[in-house]
């Protein structure tokens, strides 16, 4: 019998998981949008969640994830990610260079909302480079990899997806047909002017599992990271606050103390809202570093980042601003990764599994990859065979497409000021129907550019958040309302094909 052929879209850690455990049993072809390195893995900084402490428990874990996430989240996946997350952990720092303290035990680190000491890092503030290194060491030589190639839509044959329509940077078109297709994208930051996200990190997943039918649940739910660093290039983690710095204005007073009981530590919605808030007063926001002592080498890749910021960090002040970060909503998936469409699966952050509710807990991120990266390579390894895989063609693309698409520049912006931080439904509307003036022509993507198709993720995406945005009038978590003080109970806001009024 032939081995089974998988599709995965994306190089970041949810991807690589997902191909080192199906090595053995199946064909795996990783396609990714431009270079093999340019995902949000590879930056990560803070670390890996995992109750090792042995004053720490998985249901204390548990309790934290639900508390950062309103109590919105599907709490049969919280508790499979943060017990199974102790025994993929226990297993994974065995194989890798974990941070220790002098005594040799595993180094701790603490965030926003955890009540523990539970992250896990390495490199001291490297963890996605480390993570990522001894993943790709893994599948290196044992896939096939497919560098600079846009997904395009999937390919539906009998109500199933049978592969993947791609499309190169000379504008040719790539049918990859395979028995599994699994999305592994990252979300969508690089819609927002602010961002934590690799520029190619556009939403392109959500917008193709939109398109082949599945179901797309919770995109109100972006969450901000409160810490980018203003004015420069990169994230200051929150692992930074917990080792004690502290957030204040220009006059250096701390100002998380009237926004919340744990202050610099509190859910990171609400520490993002402050520093907005602050920042609408006309407030300057600086993280205050001096009392951290051994900065540069607790936190390397911060501090080159800082440097390449041109700040002084013996002057003990990084000036930050919120950016968007993470999405918590995406394509619907059960545990085990399948969407509505057969033969479609998605996981890592591009995958709604409803883990973190209304506002992920910190470091939660790499140790959901992780876990449901296994679940997912499970299924796979052990579902039939079942398309009757057609051979590859390319063919070159027409570039008729009649109708002009706005600026990604614009579109950012836009996003930024309707659906960013604080919303109302007056902006949300206004964006709607801005997105609605170019969205309505945009059907057939196969007589578009690259460059074309990309911006049409970038606009689809972009308008699920903005109609899930209308739809959710109150606030829960990162979606903040200006205009309601509505109590009405959380439910899924879920949307499919031919529910948004044919405009998709
Ligand atoms: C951070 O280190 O603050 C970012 C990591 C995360 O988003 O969990």
């Amino acid at each position: 019998m032939r081995k089974q052929k998988v599709i995965i879209i994306g190089s970041g850690l949810a991807a690589h998981v997902v191909a080192s455990k199906l090595i053995a049993s199946s064909h795996v072809v990783m396609i990714t949008k431009r270079n093999y390195e340019d995902n949000n893995s590879i930056k990560a900084q803070g670390g890996i969640a995992a109750a090792l402490a042995p004053d720490d428990s998985w249901y204390e874990h548990y309790q934290d994830t639900l508390a950062a996430g309103v109590h919105y989240n599907e709490k049969k996946a919280v508790k499979y990610l943060t017990r199974e997350g102790i025994r993929q952990m226990n297993l994974l720092i065995k194989q890798l260079p974990v941070d220790k303290d002098f005594q040799g035990n595993i180094d701790l680190g603490k965030e926003g909302a955890h009540k523990h000491r539970r992250i896990i890092h390495l490199g001291g503030d490297q963890t996605g480079k480390h993570v990522m290194a001894y993943y790709q060491n893994l599948v290196q030589g044992k896939i096939d990899i497919i560098e600079n190639q846009t997904a395009v839509e999937c390919i539906i044959e009998d109500g199933r997806c049978s592969g993947m329509l791609t499309i190169d940077q000379e504008d040719h078109f790539h049918f990859h047909f395979a028995d599994h297709v699994v999305l592994a994208t990252g979300g969508c930051g690089a819609i927002y002017e602010a961002t934590s996200n690799d520029p190619s990190i556009t939403g392109d997943g959500i917008a193709i599992a939109y398109r082949a039918g599945a179901v797309i649940t919770d995109m109100e739910f972006i969450q901000f990271h409160p810490t980018m660093i203003k004015g420069g290039n990169g994230l200051i983690s929150e692992a930074v606050r917990g080792e004690g710095a502290l957030l204040v204005d220009q006059q250096l007073r701390p100002i998380m103390a009237e926004y919340h009981p744990d202050k610099d530590l509190a859910p990171r919605d609400i520490v993002a809202r402050a520093i907005f808030t602050e920042e609408q007063k006309g407030n300057s926001i600086f993280l205050q570093i001096n009392q951290i002592r051994n900065f540069r080498e607790r936190f390397p890749q911060i501090t080159s980042l800082c440097e390449k910021s041109h700040i002084d960090l013996k002057l003990g002040l990084i000036p930050v601003t919120p950016c968007a970060h993470f999405l918590m909503g995406g394509v619907k998936v059960n545990v085990s990764g399948e969407t509505a469409v057969p033969g479609l699966y998605a996981v890592g952050e591009v995958a709604r599994t409803g883990v973190h509710g209304a506002n992920r807990l910190a470091s939660n991120s790499l140790l959901e990859a992780i876990v449901f990266g296994d679940m997912l390579a499970y299924k796979i390894s052990t579902s039939k065979n079942l398309s009757s895989l057609s051979s590859n063609s390319n063919k070159q693309a027409a570039d008729t497409y009649p109708f002009e698409l706005p600026a990604i520049k614009e579109l950012r912006r836009k996003m930024t000021k309707y659906a960013g931080i604080e919303r109302c439904e007056d902006q949300l509307q206004d964006m709607k129907r801005w997105l609605e003036s170019y969205i309505n022509g945009l059907a057939e993507l196969r007589n578009m550019t690259r460059k074309q198709i990309e911006t049409s993720h970038m606009l689809r995406t972009a308008y699920l958040i903005t109609t899930s945005a209308i739809l959710r009038k109150s606030s829960v978590g990162a979606h903040y309302r200006i205009d309601s003080s509505s109590n009405t109970p959380a439910e899924p806001i879920e949307l499919q094909k031919n529910m948004t009024e044919g405009v998709l």
